[in-house]
């Protein structure tokens, strides 16, 4: 039943920016990946984890700016947090670095050269909002002015929030910089544009193909027939990036250099694996399979952008891009001003992190709708069925092999048929997880926990305990009921890593793997049973129902 071909994967969730707080949207993408990271580990499969942050652009320069730093120590510092806030979620990176890290300098580099050798890089002459205060070129988000559609003041220079219309930053009316509050200057700048248009068939024919779902094809559809853009690659110092080898005052601009940090974060990992070739991995025709977990927001760069740029510069394309949505709370956008905005801290001070990785799972099924966190049904899905159905398995039958076998389980199993039906899952859980639809695991799952308990609720063991005593038959019931729990603690790994590790230590066995569910544990020892996981108090959402 246990079919398993060694495969050798790359996964990476987007590499989030170093300038603020980690959010729930991105630890739901990170525990998405995780979710599939473990699942393919636990089937033998070499699979590598990863990310880093993204520490390049304007935003990131003028932060550390304010907060009076450079920005190579600002950057530092930020990265530093988010990794030690998603570490709390039980994400287990095999590598998380930085962009701004000379492994990616070099790579973006030597990329830069391939693309400009191949024919693919062209000099256009662009007009700019300048602030001659500041003395730097402004990104549309760094201008204010007026609507030019319904008049409303204070929009920023791409899209007006009152009216929802988009324009360019040279229609505002009476418009200002951000930093300095002066009318900008339009000043004219030579920038450096990746000539997409020249691989639009070579996308068309790889987006044909198996690597995003089909939502996305049909995305990408309407972007073709509107027609590809050349891409404006470079930006105007003062930014905080690399320079542009050959040119003068030139930066990469922070997403040319992003993805490439996918590249770079993992030549850093093989650095500290000498077994390990960087370039094997990345070359065209590679067996290696490659899988970017991203948010629907930045579909574009990694579909078309990205795989241009591997194109170009003859490296191998990814083999999916997996893509999501994004974090609603309680059915909204989360939103500072309505106190709906959550970031990894702020959940972390109030719950356990596990129950946040069960909620997304039970959610996430490998569509790209919004997931929304309803902490109404948070509690109740925690409470009722995790704790309350899973939990609860090991939970009324532990006791008896606790009291009167010594904590010993027994030789022989009571109810092989229902033994059977749980190791029958396996194809089918295996697939779900493949396709990332945990939600149909878990429903599974959870469907078996359901089976479990009302034949423990038959069988009365607490019957038996009371009128015969220590007698086989309850050491078998119990035993069962434990082995069927063990199962489903296999298939829950993936998701719950920690409740995976508590049930190691309460049944005295090695780290579970995939094929563990077929050898039942028999005549083995375990220890005294404590509880694994409690319920959720409503005291504990409080802040967040309230705001419901
Ligand atoms: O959108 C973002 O948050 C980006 N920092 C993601 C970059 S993903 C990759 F390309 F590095
Ligand atoms: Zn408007």
């Amino acid at each position: 039943m246990y079919n398993n071909t060694p495969r050798t994967m790359i996964v990476t969730t987007a590499l989030p920016y170093a300038n603020g707080n980690i959010h729930l949207g991105y630890i739901l993408e990170a525990i998405e990946a995780d979710i599939w990271v473990n699942f393919q580990k636990m089937r033998g499969h070499t699979c590598y984890f990863i990310a880093g942050s993204d520490a390049h652009g304007t935003p990131i320069m003028i932060q550390a700016e304010k907060q009076g730093l450079s920005p190579e120590a600002f950057i530092e510092q930020m990265s530093r947090e988010q990794l030690a806030d998603i570490e709390q979620f039980g994400i287990r990176f095999d590598n998380f670095y930085t962009t701004h890290s000379p492994e990616n300098e070099a790579l973006v580099s030597e990329i830069y050269r391939n693309l400009k050798d191949s024919g693919a890089i062209i000099h256009k002459t662009i007009y700019q909002a300048y602030d001659p205060l500041k003395k730097m070129f402004l990104p549309d988000r760094y201008l204010k002015g007026t609507c030019p559609r319904c008049k409303t003041p204070e929009q920023y220079g791409d899209n007006c929030e009152a009216c929802g219309a988009t324009y360019s930053a040279s229609e505002l009316i009476d418009p200002k910089s951000v930093l300095s509050d002066v009318s900008p200057e339009t000043r004219a700048t030579e920038h450096l544009f990746f000539d997409l248009p020249q691989y639009a068939d070579k996308l068309k024919q790889w987006l044909s193909g198996p690597h995003v779902a089909k939502e996305i094809q049909n995305k990408m559809q309407e972007w073709f027939e509107a027609g590809l853009q050349a891409w404006d690659i470079s930006r105007d110092a003062p930014y905080f990036g690399f320079k542009i080898p050959g040119e003068e005052d030139k930066y990469f601009y922070v997403w040319l250099d992003a993805p490439v940090g996918y590249m770079a974060s993992f030549q850093h990992f093989c650095q500290n694996h000498p077994e390990l070739h960087f370039a094997d991995f990345w070359k065209k025709g590679s067996e290696t399979e490659l899988y970017h977990f991203i948010g629907k927001d930045i579909v574009y760069f990694h579909t078309l952008f990205w795989p241009a740029v591997l194109m170009a510069s003859q490296h191998r394309l990814p083999t999916q891009v997996f893509v999501h949505g994004f974090v609603t709370v309680n059915g909204e956008k989360m939103s500072k001003s309505r106190g709906t905005f959550i970031t990894a801290k702020d959940y972390l001070a109030k719950l356990d992190p596990e129950y946040l990785r069960y909620y997304f799972a039970a959610k996430l099924n490998g569509a790209i709708e919004d997931i929304d966190l309803n902490f109404e049904d948070f509690m109740q899905r925690v409470n009722a069925d995790l704790v309350g159905k899973i939990i609860n398995i090991a939970a009324r039958t532990a006791s008896f092999i606790h009291k009167f076998f010594d904590n010993q389980l027994a030789a022989t199993l009571n109810n092989p048929a229902l033994l059977a039906e749980f190791m029958g899952k396996e194809t089918e859980i295996a697939e779900q997880y493949e396709k990332r639809d945990y939600a149909r695991a878990i429903r599974e799952i959870t469907a078996l926990a359901d089976k479990a308990n009302e034949w423990i609720a038959v069988e009365k063991p607490w019957q038996i305990a009371k009128e015969q005593g220590g007698v086989l038959l309850l050491q078998e019931i119990a035993s069962t009921a434990l082995n069927l729990f063990r199962i489903l603690i296999v298939y829950l790994k993936p998701i719950l890593p920690r409740l995976a590790v508590s049930v190691e230590n309460f049944l005295e066995i090695p780290p579970l793997k995939w094929q563990d569910i077929e050898t039942p544990l028999l005549k083995h020892q375990i220890k005294t049973f404590s509880p694994l996981m409690t319920r959720i108090e409503s005291t504990q959402i409080a802040e967040w129902i309230q705001n419901a």
